[in-house]
C-alpha cells in the first residue's frame, strides 16, 4: 500500500527474531524496510574498546539485501548508547578521533547499501535549561555543540549516499512540553541548514500514547516548517502506548487503532514525508509489551498491544488504520 504511494513502510527488528521463521515470513510480507533495533549502537558494537564486532549488524544487512528490502541503521551516534570506555577518554582530541573513527567504520562499511541513517538520534532535552534546549551528555560535555556538525560531515563522507537524519522524540501532542522540543528542534535544524550541515531528514519517533492531546493543525504547520527549511521527514519509531485504554481487547484495539489513524492523518499528508517505520511488526517483538518503561505497564497487568500485527502475527485494527492512511494519500 505505501509503495504503491511512493513511500515505504517498514519495521525495527533485531537479529535474534530472525530466528522466527513465522515472524520472519510475516515481515517479508508486511515491509519493504527494515532498521536494526539496538544492534548498530556504538556500545553494542564496541563494547570492549578497539575490538568492534559487527557479526549481529552485518546479518542485518544481509537479510535485508537478499530479501529485497531496504536497510535503514539507527544510530550514528546516541548518548545512552555510546560505550562506557568512551566516556572515561579526557583528551578531547583522541575523544574526538575515536568517535569520527566509529562512524567512519561504521558509515564505510555499509557504503551504498544504507537508504538512510540516524546519524544522531535525542540530542535535545529541554531540561538542560541551555536556550539551544540541547542535552547535558557525554558528547556535549566534551565537545560542546559542535559535535553535531562533526558528526553529519563525517557522515556524509563516509557514505555519500544514504540519506542523513536527525532524529527525536517528544514532537507530536498539543503539550507545553512537546511545544518546547518542537521549537528546540525546529531551531537546531535550522541552524544547522544554514551552516551547511547535511541533514537531509528529521526523524519524528512517534512513540504514541493513547489519551494525549494532539491538535492536527499545530502539528501540520510544524511539519511544514520543518519541510519549509528543504528537510524530508520520516516516521521511524511509530508504536502505541495503551496503558490509558481499557482492559477489553476489542475496544482497546480500537482506540488504538484511532491514535494511529488521528496521527498519520495529517503526518502523510505532508509533502516532504517519505515513508515510516513502527518500532516492531508484532506484539511478539516490543520494548511496550517488555514493559522497558514504568508507563509502558497497564494498571490491569494485562500485555499491551502496540503494533500493527498481534502477538500471533495475526492483523489487528492498527494494521488497518495504517493501510487506510497510506490508501487515503494522492499518488506520487
Ligand atoms: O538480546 C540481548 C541479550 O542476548 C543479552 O543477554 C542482553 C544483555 O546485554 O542484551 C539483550 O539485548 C538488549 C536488547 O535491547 C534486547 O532486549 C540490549 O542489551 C539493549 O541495549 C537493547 O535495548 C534497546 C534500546 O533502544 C537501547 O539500544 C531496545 O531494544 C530498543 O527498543 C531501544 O530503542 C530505542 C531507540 O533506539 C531510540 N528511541 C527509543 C527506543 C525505545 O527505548
Amino acid at each position: 500500500m505505501a509503495a504503491i504511494r511512493g513511500l515505504f513502510y517498514g519495521a525495527a527488528i533485531a537479529t535474534r527474531h530472525l530466528n522466527d521463521p513465522a515472524f520472519v515470513a510475516a515481515l517479508l510480507q508486511e515491509c519493504g524496510m527494515i532498521v536494526s533495533e539496538w544492534e548498530a549502537q556504538w556500545a553494542a558494537l564496541e563494547p570492549v574498546r578497539g575490538k568492534p564486532d559487527y557479526t549481529a549488524l552485518d546479518r542485518l544487512v544481509e537479510f535485508a539485501a537478499s530479501n529485497g528490502l531496504l536497510f535503514r541503521g539507527h544510530s550514528g551516534i546516541w548518548y545512552k548508547r555510546v560505550p562506557d570506555w568512551f566516556g572515561a577518554i579526557n583528551d578531547r582530541a583522541e575523544a574526538e578521533r575515536l568517535m569520527l573513527e566509529h562512524v567512519q567504520a561504521k558509515f564505510s562499511r555499509y557504503r551504498g547499501r544504507v537508504q538512510s541513517w540516524d546519524v544522531l538520534n535525542e540530542a535535545v532535552d529541554l531540561r538542560s535549561g541551555r536556550p539551544d534546549g540541547l542535552r547535558r551528555e557525554v558528547l556535549l560535555d566534551k565537545f560542546g555543540p559542535g559535535y553535531i556538525d562533526l558528526l553529519f560531515h563525517a557522515a556524509r563522507a563516509a557514505d555519500p549516499q544514504a540519506l542523513l537524519c536527525y532524529n527525536d522524540y517528544g514532537v507530536e501532542y498539543d503539550t507545553p512540553w512537546h511545544t518546547g522540543r518542537r521549537e528546540a528542534i525546529l531551531a537546531l535544524l535550522r541552524g544547522c541548514r544554514s551552516r551547511g550541515v547535511p541533514v537531509d531528514v528529521f526523524g519524528i519517533q512517534a512513540h504514541l500514547r493513547i489519551g494525549a492531546r494532539f491538535n492536527a493543525d499545530i502539528w501540520a504547520r510544524w511539519l511544514d516548517e520543518v519541510a519549509g527549511l528543504g528537510i524530508k521527514l520520516m516516521i521511524t519509531e511509530i508504536d502505541v502506548t495503551d496503558a490509558a485504554a481499557p482492559g477489553d481487547i476489542a475496544e482497546r484495539d480500537r482506540q488504538v487503532a484511532a491514535e494511529y489513524e488521528r496521527f498519520l492523518a495529517p503526518t502523510l499528508k505532508s509533502p516532504a514525508i517519505i515513508g515510516m517505520l513502527a518500532w516492531g511488526l508484532s506484539d511478539r517483538y516490543s520494548w511496550i509489551v517488555r514493559g522497558t518503561e514504568p508507563y509502558h505497564k497497564r494498571p490491569d497487568g494485562l500485555p499491551p498491544r502496540p503494533l500493527p500485527l498481534d502477538a500471533d502475527l495475526k492483523r489487528k485494527p492498527a494494521w488497518q488504520a495504517m493501510a487506510d492512511a497510506f490508501g487515503g494519500l494522492p499518488s506520487r
